[in-house]
C-alpha cells in the first residue's frame, strides 16, 4: 500500500462517520462491503502502531493471564499484539470477511460473525477484558451497548474504549464521544485510565479509555 493508500484510509474513517452507509447504523453489507474492497487494509501498517500498542498495552499490564472479548474486531489486528501465552482471545465482528481474514491470523482464536446489537455470550462466559477498538462508535444506542456489556465483565474486569476524535462535530464518533463524556462528568463511568494517541503526521488522535466497574453499579446493572 502507498502512502496516498493509506491517506484514503484516514479519510474514509472521517467519512465512515458522516456517510450514513458507513455509520453502522447501516446494515451488514455496509461494513462487508468495505472489507471486500480492502478499505480497511491500512490498519494492519506500521503507521497504526501507536493506537493498537496502547489497548494491548492496557490488556497487558491489566491482566496477567485471562480472557478478553474484541468486540467489533474487524480483521483481528490486535491479536499481532497480545501475547497468546498470556492472553485468551475471542472477538466477533458483523463482517463475515473480516472474520475469515482474522482467523487467519490465529487459527486458534475464537472468532465468530455477530453483531454487538445482540451478542450473548457462550455458556454465560465472561471476560476479564473487553475492548471496544474503534467500535463503539458504529452503534446506534453506544451507551446502552457498554451497559449491557458489563453484564459480561468478571468481577474485577475491564473495559477498554478506543475512540477516534473526529473532527466533524455531527459525526456519529464525535456524538459517541459527548454521550462517553456526559457519563464520565455524571459519574457513571469509572475511567482508570486514559490516554490520547497522535499520529504526528496527520493530525489524527484518539483516546484510550480502561474503565473499571461502574462505582454506581445499579445504573449499569438496572
Ligand atoms: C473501524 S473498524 C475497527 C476494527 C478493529 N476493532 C480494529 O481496530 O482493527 C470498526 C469495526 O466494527 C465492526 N462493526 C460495526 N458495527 C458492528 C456491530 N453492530 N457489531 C459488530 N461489529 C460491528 C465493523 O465491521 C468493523 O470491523
Amino acid at each position: 500500500m502507498t502512502h496516498e493508500d493509506s491517506r484514503q484510509g484516514d479519510r474514509s474513517r472521517e467519512q465512515s462517520a458522516t456517510d450514513p452507509s458507513q455509520t453502522g447504523f447501516s446494515p451488514t453489507l455496509d461494513w462487508e462491503e468495505t472489507f471486500q474492497r480492502n478499505v480497511w487494509d491500512y490498519l494492519g501498517e506500521v503507521g497504526e502502531t501507536p493506537r493498537y500498542a496502547v489497548v494491548a498495552g492496557y490488556i497487558h499490564k491489566l491482566l496477567p493471564r485471562g480472557r478478553i472479548l474484541d468486540v467489533g474486531c474487524g480483521e483481528g489486528v490486535l491479536l499481532d499484539y497480545l501475547d497468546p501465552e498470556r492472553i485468551d482471545y475471542s472477538g466477533f465482528d458483523i463482517s463475515p470477511t473480516a472474520v475469515t481474514r482474522a482467523r487467519r491470523i490465529n487459527v486458534d482464536a475464537k472468532i465468530t460473525v455477530g453483531s454487538m446489537d445482540d451478542f450473548k455470550p457462550a455458556e454465560n462466559e465472561t471476560y476479564e477484558i473487553i475492548v471496544f477498538n474503534e467500535s463503539l462508535q458504529s452503534v446506534r444506542q453506544p451507551i446502552e451497548t457498554l451497559r449491557r456489556f458489563f453484564g459480561f465483565l468478571t468481577p474485577s474486569g475491564h473495559i477498554i474504549i478506543s475512540l477516534f476524535h473526529n473532527r466533524n462535530p455531527e459525526s456519529v464518533g464525535a456524538l459517541c464521544t459527548r454521550s462517553f463524556k456526559a457519563e464520565i462528568q455524571a459519574g457513571r463511568v469509572n475511567v482508570i485510565a486514559a490516554s490520547e494517541v497522535l499520529n504526528c503526521e496527520s493530525g489524527l488522535k484518539w483516546t484510550i479509555y480502561c474503565l473499571g466497574r461502574p462505582r454506581t453499579i445499579e445504573t449499569f446493572d438496572g
